[in-house]
């Protein structure tokens, strides 16, 4: 395991940086996993007006760390950061220092991590290139969404791959680092019995959920425009998507699994015109009440003086066309100011096709399996008992559930850790491929196309509910319903 290398972050002292990055790179100090004698550099427009300890002390006041930091600890951490203003847009001495400075040491792996939008991935890394640190030990690490459709991405990826070769680009989806996530990978590939059951044979429907009771949070300037299609649904989602779709790899290597992950987007039922209107739905929130707290709707939040027409809702339902999974739904939702935060991949077996036992016949639910992301992770079995609490032949559902499915404590890694990790080690098996990148974005292109000539496929939606009632009728109309923590919404 490497735990020594240097790290760039771009957009040091932005809001990606405070709030998980940082917090991932103390816990990974305290965990032993990262070494004291790597370097962290934080780069950012303007010159710094106080010292690295205060700031991070003020940092991890509003993003309390994941784990307990000690003073020794926090010292140690705060030695190993280092402020550098640096104009992105421009070469110059501030470049040239920076580079001296890194150089210094070139026996490790540097990571450069691009926490910026991405109209500046291009610049950064010209300039990465033109003062030489873009050699072999240099990796780049592309936070998304990478462009805002297949046109701006690729513009991108080909700016990139003129400094950084493909083996270099770590193009980052922080869904890929979930431990569950990881489970999920590790419960299909070793274990035959679930894998034996996965496709349209035994499988009802599946479906993906990404709730946040948040809203926009400060990032205004990003969302508005941007949209829950392109924020969460072109990467997020339909990561999620294919890591429960893909076949079967021969090995579990970053290319195996990507080609896998591939065929699964080349597969994706293209969705156009009406069945645009028919399987998606969009929707911003408009004022209500999220844990018992008035909230204002999208635009006043925003301080917006137009109307918008940036969805914060999606749902919508699409199928694999393969061998493996033809005639199975996939339903996809996220959104903001919902409920409750919580992130979910419910697997829904089909009925039993026979019941022996008239008795039972009333009351046999399909069995689900879930893979719970996150507040908490755990994978969960819900299967049909016999209820021993009544005398007659009834039968009760429970629950077979693998909870502590990961490390607690300093141990437990959180995606952006394990994530920085992988990168300085060069392992690109969590991160997204160019190809991936490029169909999904095709794939969400022709709906954002779509929606851009029909605005009035644009819902509203109370904050603190699930969502509008069309994306209750997306499922009801095929008499399934939506679930939120093993229940029936
Ligand atoms: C980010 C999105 O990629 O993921 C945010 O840009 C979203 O809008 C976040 O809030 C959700 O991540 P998590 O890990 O909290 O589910």
């Amino acid at each position: 395991m490497v735990k020594t290398f240097d790290l760039v972050i771009f957009g040091g002292t932005g809001d990606l940086s405070r709030k998980k990055l940082l917090p991932a790179l103390i816990a990974g100090v305290v965990a032993g996993r990262v070494s004291p004698d790597s370097r962290i550099y934080l780069t950012s427009r303007s010159a710094a007006d106080e010292t690295v300890a205060g700031w991070l002390t003020k940092v991890f006041a509003e993003t309390a760390p994941a784990c307990h930091v000690s003073d020794d600890n926090f010292a140690t951490f705060a030695s190993m950061v280092r402020f550098v203003q640096l104009n992105l847009g421009e070469g110059g001495d501030d470049w040239k220092a920076l580079a001296a400075d890194i150089n210094k040491q070139d026996d490790r792996p540097l990571v450069h991590f691009l926490a910026v939008p991405p109209s500046l991935f291009t610049s950064v890394c010209d300039q990465l290139g033109a003062n030489g640190l873009n050699g072999e030990r240099a990796r780049v690490v592309l936070e998304k969404p990478l462009g805002h459709d297949y046109d701006s991405a690729e513009a991108i990826n080909a700016d990139v791959a003129r400094h950084f070769a493909e083996g270099q680009t770590f193009r980052i989806d922080h869904y890929l680092g979930k431990e569950a996530v990881q489970n999920l990978l590790a419960l299909r590939f070793s274990n035959i019995l679930f894998e034996r059951l996965w496709s349209n044979r035994t499988i009802d429907h599946i479906q993906i959920t990404a709730a946040e009771n948040i809203g926009v949070e400060g990032r205004a300037g990003f969302y508005e425009g941007t949209g829950a299609i392109r924020d969460m649904v072109q990467n997020h989602l339909l990561q999620l998507l294919c890591l429960v779709a893909m076949e079967p790899p021969a090995r579990l290597d970053a290319d195996s699994i990507r080609d896998e992950k591939l065929k699964v987007l080349k597969s994706l039922e293209p969705l156009e015109g009406d069945a645009i209107d028919r399987n998606v739905v969009r929707a911003q929130y408009g004022e209500g009440a999220v844990n018992g707290k008035a909230v204002p709707g999208y635009a006043a939040d925003l301080g917006l003086k137009d109307k918008s027409q940036t969805e914060t809702f999606i749902a919508l339902r699409t199928h694999i066309q393969n061998w493996r999974w033809a005639g199975v739904p996939f339903y996809l939702r996220t959104g903001k100011r919902l409920p409750a935060r919580f992130a979910e991949i419910v697997i829904q077996f089909k009925d039993v096709p026979h019941s022996p036992n008239a008795a039972w016949g009333a009351s046999i639910n399909p069995n689900r399996f879930i893979i719970r992301l996150q507040p908490e992770d755990h994978l969960a079995l819900r299967v049909m008992m016999k209820n021993h609490d009544s005398s007659s032949d009834e039968l009760k559902e429970v629950e077979l559930r693998l909870d502590d499915v990961g490390a607690k404590g300093p141990m437990r890694m959180g995606p952006y850790l394990r994530l920085i990790l992988d990168a300085a080690r060069g392992d690109q098996s969590l991160f997204v491929h160019r190809a991936e990148v490029a169909h999904a974005w095709r794939w969400v292109d022709r709906i954002i196309a779509h929606w851009q000539a029909k605005p009035a496929t644009l819902k509203t939606y109370s904050a603190g509910t699930w969502g509008p009632y069309e994306a209750h009728d997306l499922m009801s109309r095929d008499g399934r319903t939506w679930y939120h923590d093993g229940s029936a919404e």
